[in-house]
């Protein structure tokens, strides 16, 4: 059972200092680690990770990463292992975020880590999002055909390390049109259960599902309650110890 609500920052490439980096995330940890019902996930840029986690206390609030690569060990100049990250003892990756998919991470190659990060023995939040909605509905399709692309060879048993983040790219980042709305997201949680369900029937259900794109501390309470998710995947608001405290303390009040 889903009872702890699962709130994720992404830092994306900010702060620009490992000093600010550390600031932020303590001051973030102060509330994070006070609320029995939310799990606090703080996604660093990777060279952040290892000093961050030297400052995780407890289970409450912890620190996982933006990407990994499909292999453990290798030739791949840049890239960081799900081994690796495992060897940190972190638990949560982010795979296939829309600014990868932009700049070239196709459907095949986020299967693909997807599929290595599961192995590695850690959770994958898979990132999945339409450009933009048309009112014929096809972008209902492109989101379940990326999901099923992105699982495909996802075994039954593996499902609990996996979760969904709808992040309609769109409602993402400061160029963002407006925010959804929490229909919009309660519209694409349910076709996200339909799709698991088609793939996984029953055992679909143990994914957890979270909305991402513009969560402030003003909204974030409604697509809790309104859009049937398990969570939020925030990134600018995440940044601000002051809002993202804020976001934590009303995930924190539902049930
Ligand atoms: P935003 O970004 O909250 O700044 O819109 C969300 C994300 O890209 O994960």
């Amino acid at each position: 059972m889903k009872i702890k609500k699962l709130i994720i920052g992404n830092w994306k490439m900010y702060p620009a200092s490992v000093k600010d980096a550390k600031a932020k995330f303590i001051a973030i940890k102060k509330t994070a680690s006070t609320l029995r019902n939310v799990q606090t996930v703080i996604c660093p840029p990777f060279v952040y990770v290892s000093e961050l986690k030297k400052l995780v206390t407890g289970h409450r609030c912890t620190v996982g990463a933006q990407n990994a690569w499909i292999e453990n060990e290798g030739a791949y100049t840049g890239e960081v292992s799900p081994a690796m990250i495992k060897s940190l003892g972190l638990e949560y990756v982010i795979i296939g975020h829309s600014e990868r998919r932009s700049i070239g991470e196709t459907g095949e190659l986020v299967n693909k880590k997807i599929l290595a990060t599961v192995k590695a023995g850690l959770t994958a939040v898979l990132c999945v999002g339409e450009r933009e909605r048309d009112i014929d509905g096809a972008y209902l399709k492109f989101i379940s055909e990326q999901i099923k692309v992105a699982l495909h060879g996802v075994q039954k048993k593996d499902l609990i390390k996996i979760a969904i983040a709808y992040e309609p790219i769109w409602a993402i980042g400061k160029h963002a049109v407006h925010a959804a709305s929490p229909d919009d997201a309660l519209e694409v949680s349910i076709l996200i259960k339909k799709t698991l369900a088609d793939l996984y029937g029953k055992d679909g259900s143990v994914v957890s599902i979270l909305y991402g794109g513009s969560v402030d501390a003003k909204n974030a309470w409604e697509f809790l309650l309104k859009s049937q998710v398990d969570g939020l995947l925030v990134g600018r608001a995440s940044l601000d110890p002051k809002v993202f405290g804020e976001i934590l303390k009303s995930a924190d009040q539902i049930k």
